[in-house]
């Protein structure tokens, strides 16, 4: 039988002990501060921004939400980016991206205080996770989510599995191998170019697919007993729900791949709410970290 990975379930469980690990530094005069910056009006970025600054809020945490306009100014990001930097009530700091086209996104990433950095996203981060020092890095929110999805599966050693993570993202593709590297998986990173992508597919003990291609992953690329975690969150339109009208979809092809796999992710519900809740693990980790205390295991 397959197991169908609850990602709310597990997303729960994180911010339970998140919101106990906060009320703790709370009796020592300590609020975990989270700062989350949108610039422009986009409409999945907004309910993004909102579910953030709103679960916030739940962790006991103190939330702030900067609403720009599109036409903000690379200065005034920067200027606000800095102004959150020296800021001691805050302890993450997210910039919601996409950004505008006439903002150098690289030069805002690297702007964030590295210690703040609760996206993974700045250079020294990312040089910590490549070279392992996973203990002082901080490491984006949604591969770590889905690996901690996949521990609930296949534990947290990874020795003698193939993982074959299909997309090079820097968000996701590049950071999940790195983490699948970390717990001793054979890592393969695989993308538009790679040849024979179906049959590297199948010899994927580990099958994340992180590409944004709605149900590009067939059944018959999928391992038969094979742990598959879909990192694809694409709106499509769902005229069977009336007109207009749309849904989330994963990029496996689900019904075809939960027949063959040992354990799979569903799209909603599983890698999706993870990518908030180790947002707030992450925030938190700071905020123990900024107080010269040793962060709490989620
Ligand atoms: N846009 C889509 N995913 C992410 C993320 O994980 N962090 C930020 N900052 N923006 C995103």
């Amino acid at each position: 039988m397959v197991e169908i990975i609850d990602g709310k379930a597990a997303a729960a469980a994180v911010v339970e002990k998140v919101t106990a690990a906060s009320a703790e530094l709370a009796t020592a005069g300590i609020t975990p501060g989270l700062a989350v910056v949108l610039v422009g009006e986009d409409p999945a970025s907004q309910v993004y921004v909102a579910s953030k600054s709103k679960r916030a809020k739940e962790c006991g945490f103190h939330s702030v939400q900067h609403s720009l306009p599109a036409d903000t100014s690379q200065e005034e990001l920067l200027a606000l980016v800095e102004s959150l930097n020296s800021d001691p009530a805050i302890h993450g700091i997210l910039v919601q991206l996409p950004l505008p086209d006439h903002i150098d996104s690289g030069r805002i990433i690297q702007t964030v205080a590295p210690e703040k950095d609760v996206d993974g996203f700045h250079f020294i981060n990312v040089g910590k996770l490549g070279t392992g020092e996973i203990g002082t890095a901080f490491v984006p929110c949604t591969p770590t989510g889905a690996m901690l999805l996949l521990e609930g599966v296949r534990g947290k050693d990874l020795s003698g599995l193939n993982a074959v993570v299909v997309g090079r993202s820097n968000i996701v593709g590049k950071p999940m191998a790195n983490l699948l590297l970390a717990a001793n998986a054979t890592v393969t990173i695989a993308h538009s170019r790679t040849k024979d992508l179906p049959g590297l597919a199948r010899t994927a003990d580990i099958l994340v697919a992180a590409v944004g291609r709605p149900g590009m992953i067939n059944g018959d690329w999928v391992k038969p007993g094979a742990t598959v975690i879909d990192v694809g969150i694409n709106r499509i339109p769902a005229p069977e729900k009336g007109e207009g009208k749309t849904r989330l979809v994963g990029d496996v092809a689900f019904a075809e791949a939960e027949k063959v796999a040992g354990a799979i992710t569903p799209v909603p519900g599983g890698v999706g709410p993870m990518t908030i809740a180790m947002l707030m693990a992450n925030t938190l980790i700071s905020a123990y970290r900024a107080a010269g205390k040793e962060p709490p295991a989620l």
